[in-house]
């Protein structure tokens, strides 16, 4: 007990209210060289009492509905300096006798508020700052003993308890949307708390490896290696903590990898010392089904919706994985499954692993059922799952891999299966009329909106979403583009991503869909623009400054029989929680864009039109599905 509180005097608790950002804030408080402990919102108060702050974070729901997560009454009975970051703000305010009340528009997306600089939480800052707001609840009354220290028009989007040394911010300032975020959490830690910051990581690669000898003993670890720097870094490192002849790394050819990159894995890995076996499965998941409660699914070639899609190539994955340790007499028992899943990875899939409360975004191929049920067996290695992208590469580059692997851009496990809008050609013309109504406000005598028949997910507020496309036709600046793409999803309720058709404006718009599913001639459509898409970044010398391009086949004909539609989406972010669109003229030349769509309209025979994705996340999401 003694011991403990003297570990937890030099550590900071966030209280976890489902916050689909709460790794983020873990992960800037150790930034700062803090160490941080993330703890159910239930954990009694006993358990509290020692740590030297508390952070409450995020998350979906109301304060005084009646989803709202549990806490110990008696939390602000302790003396201890907290700050609440949305939820946990009104959390505090609602406590100590304040109000909080639903508002009818959501309040999402970057903004500017004005604080009060004479407040230690916001010392040394400007008094206007960009934030990211994204709550749909707002404070309405102030408890008393508060006083706000930060605005957006009439909301408080900040206030503080200095006495009692506890704050409030509506906004998230652990994300890169908040520009000062990290100045505010270094004032709260440091000037409010008292932290030293003393906590220094110190050698990671000597933690990971002792973690991984630990828990494999003296039996094997298969490893799954996509290509991607996650896998290719988890799989070094086994090499190196195991030894060569006790990793079995296997790269499954899933059919829907980007053009030769199964072959160029292979070698990559190879010059580096990696033994890759490559099993080709691609007849295997185009044929693939899976059970969805309790009803078996269409094989993948027919299935339409997103999630169900991921679903199937999650468990072929590892059907496939079964077989692949059959044929090599493996007995599973002696065998451990090691997977480069980081920390956004299991935040965004609601993984208990990493916040019981955050809402499913998305089902990721590296945490179906199947796997969740290994992991309970304890037979799931993930020696990064504390670790973010950023970190990684360090790691990566600390364990000598060459640059280019490295920096590869990330690749989604489900690869181009979730880069294909499915669809069986219907339009739901009354939904998309009454959306293309909304968008007469914003149109001008020279730029046209459309409200395109396609749905993507996004992000907004805690949750996730599934909404229809706007489509911006004529001739309108980049950076016009981009704030379009900013206000129609704040206030178009059925929209939540916006892009540029490109090529020449059009007076009307022809809704046709092609027919699709996930067949190898569309697949291969899709290879040949991803193909000539990453020749153009990469001649260009953009792979490090866009954190991803993801290439996009839609169904979209615009009245050309059996044509797609492909969707360019250049995305800037450090973190993969929030980001925002590479802006052409500002991030890259327009000549790259120029260029990309004169190859791909001539090259890939059936290509209607190219669109450029100016949504950043939130509203949308990086991938499409
Ligand atoms: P989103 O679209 O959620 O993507 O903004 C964030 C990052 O995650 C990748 N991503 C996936 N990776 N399985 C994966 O292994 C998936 O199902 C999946 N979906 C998205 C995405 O490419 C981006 O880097």
């Amino acid at each position: 007990m003694e011991h403990n509180a003297a570990i937890h005097s030099q550590q900071c608790a966030i209280l976890d209210a489902g916050a689909q950002y709460g790794k983020v804030i873990d992960r800037r408080v150790r930034e700062l060289n803090v160490e941080s402990v993330i703890l159910p919102m239930d954990t009694p108060v006993t358990q509290l009492r020692d740590y030297r702050a508390i952070i409450i974070s995020g998350g979906p729901q109301s304060v005084f509905g009646p989803a709202a997560p549990k806490y110990d009454p008696d939390l602000f009975t302790l003396e201890t300096p907290m700050l609440g970051i949305c939820y946990g703000m009104q959390l505090i305010n609602y406590a100590h006798g304040g109000t909080v009340k639903t508002q009818t528009v959501r309040e999402d997306g970057q903004y500017e508020i004005t604080i009060d600089p004479s407040s230690q939480l916001f010392l040394n800052l400007d008094l206007k700052q960009q934030v990211l707001l994204t709550h749909g609840d707002n404070i309405e009354m102030v408890a008393e003993g508060f006083r706000v220290i930060g605005t957006s028009g009439a909301l408080p989007t900040a206030i503080e308890n200095a006495r009692r040394k506890l704050y409030g911010v509506q906004f998230h300032p652990e994300v890169d949307l908040t520009t000062n975020g990290k100045q505010m959490l270094k004032n709260f830690l440091f000037g409010i708390a008292g932290f030293d910051g003393s906590f220094t990581v110190g050698n990671r690669e000597e933690h990971a490896m002792r973690e991984i000898r630990q828990h494999v003993g003296d039996k094997k670890a298969l490893v799954l290696v996509s290509g991607g720097v996650d896998s290719t870094v988890c799989a070094t490192l086994l090499t190196k903590a195991l030894g060569a002849d006790r990793v079995i790394a296997i790269h499954v050819d899933t059919g829907f990898m980007r053009r030769d990159e199964s072959k160029n894995v292979k070698q990559a890995l190879e010059a580096i010392g990696l033994l890759l076996r490559v099993v080709d499965a691609s007849q295997t998941f185009y044929h693939a089904t899976t059970v969805i409660g309790s009803e078996p699914t269409q094989p993948l070639n027919q299935v339409l919706a997103p999630e169900e899609k991921r679903k199937i190539i999650g468990n072929t994955y590892m059907h496939v994985v079964d077989e692949v340790m059959n044929d090599l007499g493996l007995v599973p028992n002696d065998v451990y499954l090691a997977q480069g899943t980081l920390r956004p990875d299991l935040i965004e899939s609601a993984s208990s692993l990493a916040s019981g409360n955050a809402d499913v975004i998305k089902t990721h191929h590296n945490d179906t059922q199947l796997v969740r049920q290994l992991r309970q067996q304890g037979r799931v290695l993930e020696p990064l799952k504390d670790y973010h992208k950023d970190e990684v590469r360090a790691l990566g580059t600390l364990l000598g891999l060459p640059e280019a692997l490295v920096w590869r851009q990330p690749f989604p496990g489900p690869g181009l299966a979730i880069r294909i809008l499915c669809s069986d050609g219907s339009i739901d013309q009354g939904t998309l009329e009454k959306i293309q109504l909304e968008l007469k406000a914003f149109e001008t005598r020279d730029i046209r909106l459309f409200v395109l028949p396609v749905q993507s997910v996004g992000v907004q507020g805690d949750g996730r979403s599934y909404k229809y496309v706007v489509g911006v036709s004529g001739n309108v600046p980049w950076q016009q583009c981009a704030e379009f793409a900013k206000e129609i999803p704040k206030r178009v309720h059925g929209v939540n991503r916006v892009v540029r058709i490109l090529g020449s404006a059009m007076g009307s718009f022809n809704a046709t869909l092609t027919p699709t599913t996930l067949t190898p001639l569309v697949v291969q459509k899709l290879q040949v623009a991803d193909d000539i898409v990453n020749q153009v970044v990469a001649e260009a010398g953009l792979m490090k400054k866009l954190s991803q391009v993801p290439v996009v086949l839609v169904p979209l004909s615009f009245g050309i029989a059996d044509a797609h539609s492909i969707v360019l989406r250049p995305f800037i972010t450090n973190d993969f929680m929030t980001g925002r669109p590479a802006i052409p003229g500002a991030d890259l030349d327009e000549s790259v864009v120029d260029a990309i769509v004169e190859r791909v309209t001539t090259e890939v025979p059936g290509i209607a039109r190219v669109l450029y994705d100016m949504t950043g996340k939130p509203p949308g999401t990086t991938e499409w599905e």
